[in-house]
């Protein structure tokens, strides 16, 4: 097995979403399972931080979630939220170590594609900034677009997540264009000086060839790890995820080093 320090240049993140922990404990509207306690299991297994999307519905994490995960859980917090003007005032409340703005839609199961950063610059420039100013690192959640790319670059976002769903929701020939297109938009990313994640729809057998691709340095995966969980107990999923990504990583390395 190869293990990557997390201090390598190489290493890449693994950042734990728990949302549909909440999702389950919202079924029965009591307490349990508590997401905070599922945050506190995945650092111990080896998750580098914490990612949570405070939908302006609440039908998964509620604000109390977001207030408990940043007084107790030591890992870094990375909100997901909406451009609106809410979501911003509890971003600068809380000061999460990142926050990712994603698109929200009411009707949606998911997020189910990226934003439209270049043709609501308008919308995120003042948000972008708000939140920078505050010492939150930004991300935008995007299509792997070199024009999406090139208008988070405008609107001074340090961080892009590459949205992963189309590629882990196709088959064959097209699902070898999408990770194509993963690969280049985050080649793009690293020649514009942005820092390039990725995320949604990633399990087992999808993240190893996303977790090759040199220029992304975190993934974000949350429901995949949370159903598996229910058949191999959270820790061990997410030290099998670890290890899927370490070793995907390690021999991506190798082969360029060979
Ligand atoms: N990244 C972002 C920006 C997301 O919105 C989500 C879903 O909340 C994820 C990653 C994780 O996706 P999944 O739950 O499918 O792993």
């Amino acid at each position: 097995m190869n293990r990557l320090l997390p201090t390598s240049p190489r290493y890449l993140r693994l950042g734990v979403n728990i949302d549909h922990v909440a999702t389950i404990r919202n079924a029965r509207g009591g307490d349990h399972p508590d997401p905070v306690r599922a945050a506190l299991a995945a650092a111990k297994a080896g998750a580098d931080g914490i990612t949570a999307h405070l939908r302006e519905d609440r039908r998964h994490i509620s604000d109390r979630d977001i207030e408990r995960l940043r007084q107790e859980v030591d890992l870094p917090l990375n909100l997901e939220m909406a451009a609106a003007d809410e979501m911003l005032e509890i971003a600068l409340r809380h000061l999460p170590h990142a926050a990712c703005i994603v698109p929200e839609k009411r009707e949606e199961l998911t997020t189910e594609g990226g934003l439209d950063a270049r043709g609501l610059h308008n919308q995120l420039a003042p948000i972008v900034s708000r939140l920078r100013d505050a010492g939150i690192r930004v991300s935008l959640f995007i299509e792997a677009d070199p024009a999406q790319l090139d208008a988070a670059v405008a609107l001074g976002a340090p961080v892009v997540e590459l949205h992963t769903g189309a590629y882990c929701d196709a088959t064959g020939a097209r699902q070898q264009h999408e990770l194509a297109r993963i690969r280049e938009a985050a080649a793009y990313a690293a020649q514009l000086g942005l820092e390039c994640h990725a995320g949604h729809g990633l399990g087992f057998d999808t993240v190893a060839p996303v977790a090759e691709i040199e220029n992304i340095v975190e993934l974000n995966i949350g429901h995949f790890l949370i159903g598996e969980a229910i058949f191999g107990g959270l820790d061990s999923t997410i030290k099998r995820m670890r290890a899927l990504m370490d070793n995907a990583r390690a021999e991506a390395a190798g082969d360029r080093s060979a």
